[in-house]
């Protein structure tokens, strides 16, 4: 059995039985080489953390007046520039926390820290695709490969959008309504998160296209009367990009 003590900065060994010498001076090369490998790991740690980097507000590529008269101005400033960016502000200062937490090996405050997590990571990855999901130039009827796995998964579009709209205006309280791609079964599903619920996180479903129904997306516009506001965005749905992300998930 061999012991090594760490005696005013330096090792003795105790050997029970004798060692060789060689031998002993391999175990403390050995245990020299693993204290620098361990020092050159927490020191790339440490640059990995402070370099990580933050979630940014995406820009739109379109103006906040582009979607009229189906949605107002006033109600997408707001929206991006107000109610997502604070999802992005509160990501960013949860996964700082988060990080923290690591650090001390704190699993009580990682647990605790999971529901902002959820909740503002959620807010930032549906907003960033539901501005895409909207384009000046949308509405009508998609093409191609989409339309042929609408067709084959729900009969026809009409259907589809029916299926949808009925979903969406039914969540309860705030929510997203949501038509998602089940890589399993290689088929088209329609879904509803409460929440912020982020689709793929919680349901396993890729998300294509998403409906915002939080009040804060509609109620300048529309009011109480959320269904006027579900059948009026699909005049300016971006196909183009739901059939781009259909793409991409069956990959
Ligand atoms: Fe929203």
């Amino acid at each position: 059995m061999l012991k090594l003590h760490i005696f005013k900065g330096s090792y003795q060994c105790l050997l029970y039985p004798v060692y060789p010498v060689s031998t002993i001076m391999n175990m403390l090369c050995r245990a020299g080489q693993i204290r620098r490998c361990a020092a050159s790991l927490s020191h790339t740690i440490s640059q990995v953390t402070a370099s990580r980097q933050k979630h940014t507000l995406p820009d739109l590529t379109y103006d906040y007046g582009a979607l009229e008269p189906h949605i107002c101005a006033e109600i997408m400033q707001l929206h991006h520039s107000k109610h997502h960016a604070t999802y992005v502000n509160n990501l960013n200062i949860t996964e700082e926390k988060y990080q923290e937490a690591l650090a001390k090996g704190d699993v009580t405050a990682q647990v605790a820290l999971q529901p902002a997590l959820k909740f503002n990571g959620g807010g930032h990855i549906n907003h960033s695709i539901f501005w895409t999901n909207l384009s000046p130039n949308g509405g009508g009827e998609p093409q191609g490969e989409l339309m042929e796995a609408i067709k084959r998964d729900f009969g026809s579009f009409q259907k589809m959008k029916e299926k949808m709209s009925a979903a969406t205006v039914a969540v309860q309280g705030s929510g997203w309504g949501w038509l998602g791609y089940d890589k399993e079964s290689g088929r088209l599903r329609i879904a509803a998160c409460a929440n912020q619920d982020p689709l793929q996180g919680t349901t396993g479903l890729i998300p294509l296209l998403g409906i915002d129904v939080w009040e804060h997306a509609y109620y300048l516009q529309y009011k109480n009367v959320r269904p006027d506001y579900v059948k009026a965005i699909w005049n300016v749905i971006n196909w183009e990009d739901v059939t781009e992300r259909l793409q991409t998930a069956k990959k």
